[in-house]
């Protein structure tokens, strides 16, 4: 009998209600993962493959990191399932073009909401590359903030916006972008991670500056290696598949209304998914997490609570 892998989380933090990053234990994948790319994971033998960012990575370790957050059914179920000391099923990767780090010398590493763990990797590589990096993190509020420690480790700026205030600038990632450019001059690329439309506001807000923006794009993927054409995406008159030519793209070429659009396509059926699930879901007790942030997990919420859920297109954090 041949004995499967399997990838032990061995490390677990809840930073919201719907956010927490997983670490696993895949030596390999740290050993071949760079800024920007990213896994299909299934977390059990009959899960859906939902596409991942790889956040983080320690080839020391033998770990990456993965920050998720619950959206919808597969993404609840391993909000409860995915505890310190279980195993994902199966992880696949790393996938995706790596992001160019190059030769720039002042770059904006921006993220507003989930969007600030992808562009991690991204803001370390820019700085062990010798850049000067200013980090941009939007949260809708204090309490939602996540991995500014890191980004302090790594930037040599960094400001920090939330919508109502309650830390740094009030104000969106789009603000905060503004603000880096105000006070610099010669700021040589933006890298910017988000929902769609807060990438589309910070690539508006960099075009009258014509500075070079680059946005990672998230549409929905199937098999993730250029045969589907699931994750088709539009720049300018061009079509491109998402999973082997980006995920990151020229954020001043994108088509962000066709991105939206197709995201929205399955809506329905994800409720629907969704709803099936949490009606024979029979773990109802609150979640108990092997991760260092126990005592802040939030309890399960009830069924009929399952459906509100952050919507990954609101416009809110940097829109
Ligand atoms: C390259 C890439 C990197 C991503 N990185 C992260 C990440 O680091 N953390 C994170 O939380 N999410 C990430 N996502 C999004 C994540 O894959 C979806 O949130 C997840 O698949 C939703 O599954 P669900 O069953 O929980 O929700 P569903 O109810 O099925 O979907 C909720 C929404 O998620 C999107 N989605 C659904 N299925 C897919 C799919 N197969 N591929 C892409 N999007 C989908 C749709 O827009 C949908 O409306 C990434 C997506 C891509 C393409
Ligand atoms: S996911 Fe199938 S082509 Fe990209």
């Amino acid at each position: 009998m041949v004995e499967r892998a399997s990838f032990e989380i061995t490390g677990r933090e809840d930073f919201s209600e719907v956010t927490y990053s997983l670490v696993v234990h895949h030596p390999l994948m740290a050993k071949a993962a760079n800024p920007g790319q990213f896994v299909i994971v299934m977390s059990h033998e009959a899960g859906e493959r939902i596409p991942l960012t790889i956040a983080d990575f320690d080839r020391h370790e033998g770990t990456v990191t993965l920050v998720v957050q619950a959206v919808g059914k597969t993404t609840r179920e391993m909000q409860q399932t995915c505890k310190v000391g279980t195993r994902l099923y199966a992880l696949v990767g790393p996938m995706g073009l790596p992001s160019r780090i190059g030769h720039a010398k002042k770059v904006v590493c921006a993220g507003g909401g989930l969007g600030v763990a992808p562009v991690f990797p991204q803001a370390r590589g820019f700085k062990e590359s010798g850049a000067y990096v200013i980090g941009v993190l939007g949260f809708r509020s204090k309490n939602l903030i996540f991995w500014s420690d890191k980004f302090s480790a790594c930037c040599d700026e960094l400001i920090i916006c939330t919508d109502d205030g309650s830390a740094g600038i009030k104000g969106f990632v789009s603000d905060g972008i503004k603000r880096a450019i105000e006070r610099h001059t010669g700021i040589d690329e933006v890298v910017a991670i988000g929902p769609p439309m807060m990438m589309k506001a910070c690539v508006e807000t960099t075009r009258p500056h014509a500075i070079k923006t680059i946005v990672s794009l998230n549409p929905i993927m199937v098999d993730g290696t250029g045969m589907c054409g699931g994750c088709r995406v539009k720049l300018g008159n061009e079509v491109k598949f998402a999973c082997v030519d980006g995920p990151d793209f020229d954020g001043h070429k994108v088509d962000f209304a066709d991105l939206t659009t197709r995201l929205r396509r399955y809506t329905e059926q994800e409720k629907l998914a969704l709803q099936r699930w949490s009606d024979t879901c029979r773990m109802k007790e609150p979640l108990v997490s092997g991760g260092r942030n126990v005592a802040a997990t939030p309890p399960h919420p009830p069924a009929t609570e399952l459906l509100e859920l952050p919507d990954p297109f609101e416009d809110v954090r940097g829109g």
